[in-house]
């Protein structure tokens, strides 16, 4: 059994994730930023009110899993908000708004929950490929697409520091998911159910691995350009 932390847990491909991890007995702790009501029924264990853009919520998230006495085997990130834009109408403090989320977010919670991980584990960062400097074929979506490629530089630079000790890390895209996040994205895509992604999500998660760290993955496992 691992000790999984998965933080962003309230809905969507977060709480699919805790579900499936619960379902095949690892120790799930659901840092929600509700209650964690979702979870009354199941056995995860929720650490609630954490909202990943204040400091003193990521320090109650710390303090949760220290009075818990636990070695993390894995964090996973997935907290995260899409806000559309376009050039001539973009709302500087929305953009704000997603960077200290989608950004600084990660970071944030990687910094103060590394301490707990032990030698081998794994931290699995969830950007999104909108973010991807290399993929960029259309423009649009400034403050997402800004802040999506920022977190997969904290997710490329926490590879540099932790593989010291032995930690992976990853940055993950995890298709395009039939979520509260996409309902008003524009274009037309067949997407894929929180379920999906979160077994794919899972599935590279498992495989992780010292020797795959550092890399920018999609849920169905192609590598994906920075
Ligand atoms: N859906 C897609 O197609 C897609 C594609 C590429 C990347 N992604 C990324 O995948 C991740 C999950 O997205 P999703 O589709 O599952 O979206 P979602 O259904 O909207 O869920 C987003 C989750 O993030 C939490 N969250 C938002 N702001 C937070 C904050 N300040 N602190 C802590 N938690 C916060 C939400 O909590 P509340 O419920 O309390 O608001 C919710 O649990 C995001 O990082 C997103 O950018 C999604």
């Amino acid at each position: 059994m691992n000790n999984i932390l998965v933080v962003g847990a309230d809905r969507g491909i977060a709480n699919a994730i805790c579900r499936q991890l619960e379902a095949r007995g690892e120790h799930v702790i659901a840092a929600c930023m509700g209650a964690g009501e979702g979870f009354t029924e199941g056995g995860v264990d929720t650490i609630g009110g954490i909202d990943v853009t204040s400091p003193p919520a990521v320090a109650k998230l710390a303090e949760g899993l220290r009075s818990r006495g636990v070695r993390l085997d894995w964090i996973l990130h997935v907290a995260g908000v899409l806000g559309l834009d376009e050039l001539g109408k973009i709302d500087y403090d929305d953009m704000r708004r997603q960077f200290e989320i989608n950004t600084l977010g990660p970071l944030r919670v990687v910094e103060a929950c590394f301490p707990f991980l032990g030698p081998n584990a794994k931290v699995g960062i969830v950007t999104s490929r909108v973010g991807s400097l290399g993929d960029n074929s259309s423009g649009g979506m400034y403050a997402y697409r800004v802040s999506k490629a920022g977190a997969n530089m904290v997710a490329l630079n926490l590879h540099h520091d932790l593989i010291k000790k032995g930690i992976s890390v990853v940055a993950l895209h995890p298709g395009m998911v039939a979520t509260d996040l996409t309902k008003d994205y524009p274009g037309n895509y067949n997407y894929i159910q929180p379920e999906d992604a979160a077994r794919g999500l899972i599935a590279r998660m498992d495989e992780l691995s010292p020797a795959a760290s550092g890399q920018f993955r999609h849920a169905n496992g192609d590598k994906l350009l920075w």
